[in-house]
């Protein structure tokens, strides 16, 4: 059954009616939960790359911000570059992603703003040449994960410093328990991400997603 855009795939767990999206489907059947509140999802989204679902990713971006004006898809790298490939291709634009830098010598040429992984525990400066962005520029921003939104926060301080428009922000895995999908909403944005993670257990493997609207 197609509905919005979704293949939905309905199941009864623990006597609930559960409906799920492709990418949710895909994340129960392949996806690992490891401790600490990690999701590995190596085998399709960040480490080898499943490219018929990267396209319906692309599609699905396409479909919820395609009624806004955009110049250009941004990303940061690295695992964030295929994904915003596909969406820049439906969109018909050039994606420009933010590299990671570790140098203090950055020219003036770059636009410039610090990243802090809590992950990683670690600090990137993140760079984008004043090439690639204008203020005449309507960016989409796309990253694979939103955990506490420091890498959303350093694009989104990229574009403002570019003066570009951000027209909206795509996540494709938003930890709903971690605050950044909080903080960037309640900056004002508009924030679609494709899986909500609510909760995870990595004793039993489960994952709950949260429900949304228009599927
Ligand atoms: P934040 O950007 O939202 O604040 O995230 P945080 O600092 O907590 O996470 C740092 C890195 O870890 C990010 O990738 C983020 O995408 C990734 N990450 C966070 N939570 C998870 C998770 O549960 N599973 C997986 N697989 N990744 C997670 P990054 O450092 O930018 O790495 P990369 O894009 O170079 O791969």
């Amino acid at each position: 059954m197609e509905t919005a855009g979704f293949d939905i795939v309905s199941y009864y767990k623990e006597g609930e009616y559960i409906q799920m999206n492709f990418l949710e489907e895909r994340i129960v059947k392949d996806g690992i939960v490891k401790s600490g509140n990690v999701l590995k999802v190596d085998s399709f989204l960040n480490h080898q790359m499943d490219i018929a679902l990267m396209e319906e990713i692309g599609r699905e971006f396409k479909r919820r911000f395609g009624h806004k004006t955009v110049t250009k898809v941004m990303t940061i790298e690295a695992s964030g570059i295929g994904i915003a490939a596909f969406v820049a291709k439906e969109f018909g634009v050039p994606m420009v992603f933010a590299k990671k830098s570790k140098s203090i010598n950055i020219d003036g040429d770059m636009y410039v703003a610090e990243v802090e992984s809590f992950t990683h525990k670690n600090k990137n400066q993140v760079i984008v040449s004043k090439k690639f962005l204008h203020p005449e520029d309507h960016l989409l921003i796309i990253d694979d994960f939103l955990a506490n939104g420091c890498a959303l926060q350093g694009l989104i301080s990229i574009a403002e410093s570019a003066g570009s428009t951000i027209e909206g922000l795509g996540i494709v895995i938003e930890k709903g328990f971690q605050i950044g999908g909080r903080v960037i909403r309640n900056l004002g944005y508009h924030l679609e991400s494709l899986a909500i993670v609510d909760a995870m257990d990595a004793k039993t493997g489960t994952i709950t997603f949260r429900a949304q609207e228009g599927q």
